[in-house]
């Protein structure tokens, strides 16, 4: 059985890929600061898939701590999830952005180095493309990320892209995900953000509950079909499994590779919204409002690379990723806190 560190895996991707490692056989040890996770989700993660995983209350700068976990357990390749991922943060305090995204990735692999551990896979974010000329937006595509998150992400991939060129020894996958979405079906693990959502979906499953009045819509004068911005949304159980396809996939000599991960397949604001409105089974109120300063039109995946190299592709659709997402909300009002 070989043993997966799962670094950030209390968060919301990483717990939805620690249930499909554990139902894949792996053993997983997670590291994570809990920042923005919950212990509580591990708990949760250990019921669904009836394994028992290994947890490390630990921050991934922190290389001695780092050091035990490699010398406690057994440890074959790295998820590397922790990190932080807003947008706006990272524009008002972008030294605690390269701090921790970039220099949580350095340590991360100075210290996987030292054991002899050199197989790794990235969460990185299709933000790193910036404003794109292409759609769909192929791998190949230009990266030039218009903020500090983003350009924190590319740098994080561009040291694993010279470790790799500079020693035979290192495979790294970098997962681009598009907009990750849901939760699991069991309604047990889910997204539980602090405070007021700035993503659509948790935004739309707390107007549904109640806890805010309506959605705004942030322009509706961009040139898409009905005139909102428009993205690919990707359930999150679909992301946790490439994950395993990922590791998988390194477990020959790789070297290094970004892949995109969404569906392929773009919905507007007003198509996610209706969406959500059947899997709720009522109205939910909305207004149009401005633009959002640095939103663009369109953003979605190109996915024949991901298909070709790991043979993956996603299998939920719009209606899957808001029948989940409230259901998760439902059962879990106050998040893990309920
Ligand atoms: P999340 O905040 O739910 O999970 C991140 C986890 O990392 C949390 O549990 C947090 O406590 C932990 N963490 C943060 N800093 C840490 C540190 N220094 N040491 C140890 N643990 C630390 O976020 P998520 O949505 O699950 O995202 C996971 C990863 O995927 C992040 O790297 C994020 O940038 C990336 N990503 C997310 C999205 C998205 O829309 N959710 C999109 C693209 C990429
Ligand atoms: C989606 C669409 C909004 C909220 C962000 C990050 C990106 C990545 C994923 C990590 C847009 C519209 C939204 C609302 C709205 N994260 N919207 N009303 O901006 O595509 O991506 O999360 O890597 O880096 O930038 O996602 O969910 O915020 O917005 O109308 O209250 O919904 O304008 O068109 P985004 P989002």
């Amino acid at each position: 059985m070989k043993t997966i560190l799962v670094t950030g895996g209390a968060g919301y991707i990483g717990s939805h890929t620690c249930v499909e490692l554990l139902e894949a056989g792996f053993a997983v040890v997670v590291v994570d600061n809990l920042d923005n996770g919950c212990e509580e989700a591990l708990n949760r993660v250990e019921r669904i898939s009836h394994r028992d995983l290994m947890f490390e209350h630990a921050d991934v700068r922190d290389k001695d701590s780092l050091d035990r976990v490699f010398r406690d357990f057994p440890i074959d390749a790295v998820v590397h999830f922790a990190g932080l991922k807003s947008v706006a943060e990272s524009v008002s305090n972008p030294d605690l952005y390269y701090d921790v995204n970039l220099g949580g990735t350095i340590a991360l692999c100075e210290v996987m180095e030292s054991h002899g551990v050199t197989d790794i896979v990235f969460s990185s974010s299709a933000t790193v493309y910036g404003i794109s000329s292409s759609e769909p937006i192929p791998e190949y595509a230009e990266t030039q990320p218009a903020q500090p998150y983003g350009k924190t992400k590319l740098a994080a991939e561009q040291h694993l892209q010279t470790l790799c060129e500079a020693d035979e020894r290192w495979n790294a996958v970098c997962l681009r995900y598009f907009n990750p979405v849901g939760a699991h079906p069991s309604g047990l693990i889910g997204e539980d953000p602090k405070g007021i959502p700035n993503n659509l979906a948790p935004y739309l499953t707390q107007v549904a509950a109640g806890f805010r009045d309506k959605l705004m819509v942030f322009g509706d004068d961009y040139p898409t079909h009905d005139g909102t911005g428009v993205r690919d949304y990707i359930h999150v159980v679909d992301l946790a499994r490439g994950h395993v396809q990922a590791l998988e996939f390194l477990a020959d000599q790789r070297g290094f590779m970004p892949l995109n991960l969404g569906t392929g397949r773009p919905y507007s604001v007003l198509e996610v919204h209706a969406a959500f409105e059947r899997a709720v089974g009522e109205k939910l109120p909305y207004v149009i409002a401005p633009r959002r300063d640095g939103d663009i039109a369109i953003y979605f995946a190109d996915t024949a690379k991901a298909e070709m190299e790991l043979g993956w592709t996603a299998h939920y659709d719009m209606d899957d990723m808001a029948r989940d997402a409230w259901n998760w909300q439902s059962k879990n009002p106050e998040g893990y806190k309920s």
